[in-house]
């Protein structure tokens, strides 16, 4: 069985005064959900204080990237050496947004996530298709493709120490969400590109889905077969939000 995953990624919001109030709402609010594992994703600036307050919490912390390069002169990098020193478990890996405003390709994302997982993380790797790639019909190739050059090299190893997010970019921050049956779809057709390497590890392998998921639509979704969880943006900002949508499974 598939333990679901509720991941924030709170991208660049949190001041170190709004990550210490955000963090002692969500300790406090009803989230110990035993099902779930929670993640947090906040800005680089918070990771050793958030780390400090999710001491002992079932919370855990997760990074919104890392550098490809382990040391030296990269201004304003952030190397997997200075995460492990933050606490973090997991590292967002791909997100749409840094591929669009940063050039990531599926080849740097492929590096990152080596990395990552050597470093004994958890890279949660991000993959979807725009909106005229969907209705130009392009989905299951663009998908396939994201997730054919990422896990390049992977061994049945790698696959088990990864985690997928299928965010369309349609759906990021736009208030559209795919419906349950859309998002299944393509979910499914990841886990069976990944069986292709091997059939084992794509069974485990959790496939968060990620793009205006709000309390209100969370239950649909994580209860799809092949959905494991959920990487959300905005309403991981807000305490209320985020505990019912940890809470709608
Ligand atoms: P959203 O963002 O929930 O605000 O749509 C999701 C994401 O980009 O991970």
């Amino acid at each position: 069985m598939r333990k679901k995953i509720i991941a924030g990624n709170w991208k660049m919001n949190g001041t170190i005064p709004e990550t210490k109030a955000l963090l002692h709402e969500l300790l406090e609010g009803p989230s110990d959900n035993e099902n779930v594992k929670v993640v947090v994703c906040p800005p680089y600036t918070s990771l050793y204080l958030a780390n400090k307050i999710l001491q002992n919490s079932h919370i855990s912390l997760g990074a919104q990237d890392v550098s490809a390069h382990l040391k030296g002169a990269y201004t304003a990098e952030v190397s997997l050496e200075m995460l492990l020193t933050t606490g973090v478990r997991y590292v967002i890996l791909g997100h749409s947004e840094r591929r669009q405003y940063h050039a990531e390709t599926d080849q740097l994302v492929n590096t990152k996530a080596k990395l990552v997982i050597d470093g004994e993380l958890i890279p949660i790797i991000c993959v979807g298709e725009t909106l005229k790639q969907r209705e130009d019909g392009q989905t299951k190739q663009i998908v396939e493709t994201q997730i054919e050059n990422s896990l390049s090299g992977f061994s049945a190893d790698f696959i088990k120490k990864s985690v997928i997010a299928y965010e369309p970019i349609w759906a990021i921050g736009t208030g559209k969400t795919a419906t349950p049956q859309m998002a299944q779809e393509v979910h499914k057709l990841i886990r069976e590109k990944v069986a292709e390497t091997d059939k084992e590890a794509a069974e485990n392998l959790p496939i968060l889905y990620g793009g205006s998921v709000k309390p209100n639509n969370a239950h649909d979704l994580l209860i799809q077969p092949d959905i494991d969880g959920a990487l959300v943006g905005g309403a991981s900002l807000m305490a209320g939000d985020f505990i019912a949508i940890i809470n709608a499974i």
